[in-house]
């Protein structure tokens, strides 16, 4: 698709955040599988549910502008889960690889939030408070996962890892 106006821009984008969730949805399982401390294997749990109602809402928001649903590849966020995989396979220490995947884990969030942030400039700017509501939901949920990732860091994972 030729991006010729505002809201050309506004779908491209719209597809890219779409891509990623979808991808941050089949990364998470594993990192919830590997992660060491209690905390973070429930956090990361409890975001990949709402990651499943982030792609809900995303797909409402692409029905409000009657464009089909789809993804379209985006290379940050692969480059992102790329980073957490390898993290994944390479570090043995269990505490060292939590702070690693808490690292990947908040650079997704920051991805996310960046997206979503301009997606809602965007949409103002076209006037769609109906698409407006649901990206600030998904984006209150991303930042809320930045926010007690920071918290896991700071309290057990990282006090551990350094020991
Ligand atoms: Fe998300
Ligand atoms: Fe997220």
């Amino acid at each position: 698709m030729t991006v010729k106006t505002m809201e050309d821009l506004f779908v491209e984008t719209l597809k890219d955040i779409y891509y990623a969730e979808k991808q941050i949805l089949k990364a998470l399982p594993s990192m919830v599988k590997k992660a060491g401390s209690k905390e973070l294997k429930k956090a990361l749990e409890t975001h990949r549910q709402e990651t499943e109602g982030q792609v809900d809402r995303l797909e409402q928001v692409f029905k409000l502008f009657d464009v089909a649903a789809r993804g379209k590849k985006c290379e940050a966020i692969e480059g992102i889960i790329a980073e957490a995989k390898k993290h994944m396979e390479d570090i043995e220490d269990p505490e060292v690889l939590d702070a690693g995947m808490i690292g990947s884990a908040q650079a997704v969030e920051h991805y996310e939030i960046t997206r979503y942030g301009t997606l809602i400039a965007w949409a103002n700017q076209l006037g769609r408070d109906d698409a407006i509501e649901l990206l600030k939901a998904n984006l209150k949920e991303e930042k809320a996962a930045d926010q007690l990732l920071s918290e896991i860091a700071e309290t057990a994972v990282n006090q551990k890892a350094a020991a």
